[in-house]
């Protein structure tokens, strides 16, 4: 897909950030996903006194996602509380890669790349696949 409304997940993702509860990092984190059926699913940081025990924005997404109906991410956008492009952390590739793909884009402080492209040899579920 190359008619992805960047602009419109960007605003959809601030939107998010609004929502955040983070009084322990004060990183107030949005993320915003268009799925394969042209639904947008967003998501917020959402922090805890036992610090460890925080949810990534993308986590909330990704619920969403399945909540409302399943299917693939094909283009997510991340922001941090200056609404700048975010970089997902590792744990939550990992989620984007299950749930996207190595084809679903993402945005980043570099511009658009596939998750192929910022999660390299990652492990998923054509892995399991492989068992003997
Ligand atoms: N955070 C996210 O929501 N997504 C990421 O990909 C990186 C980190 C949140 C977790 C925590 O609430 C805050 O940012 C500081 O680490």
């Amino acid at each position: 897909m190359s008619d992805i409304d960047w602009d419109a997940l960007r605003e959809r993702a601030i939107e998010m950030t609004k929502r955040s509860y983070a009084p322990y990092s004060k990183y107030r984190v949005g993320v915003a996903g268009i799925t394969d059926d042209g639904r947008v699913v967003a998501g917020c940081n959402v922090e805890n006194a036992a610090y460890g025990v925080a949810l990534c924005a993308e986590c909330g997404m990704v619920s969403e996602l399945h909540a409302t109906g399943g299917g693939k991410l094909v283009a997510v956008y991340c922001v941090d509380g200056r609404g700048e492009p975010l970089m997902p952390c590792g744990r939550c590739r990992q989620l984007l890669w299950e749930n996207g793909g190595a084809l679903c884009r993402l945005m980043t402080p570099e511009g658009v790349q596939t998750m192929a492209q910022v999660l390299p040899q990652a492990f998923g579920p054509d892995n399991l696949a492989q068992r003997p």
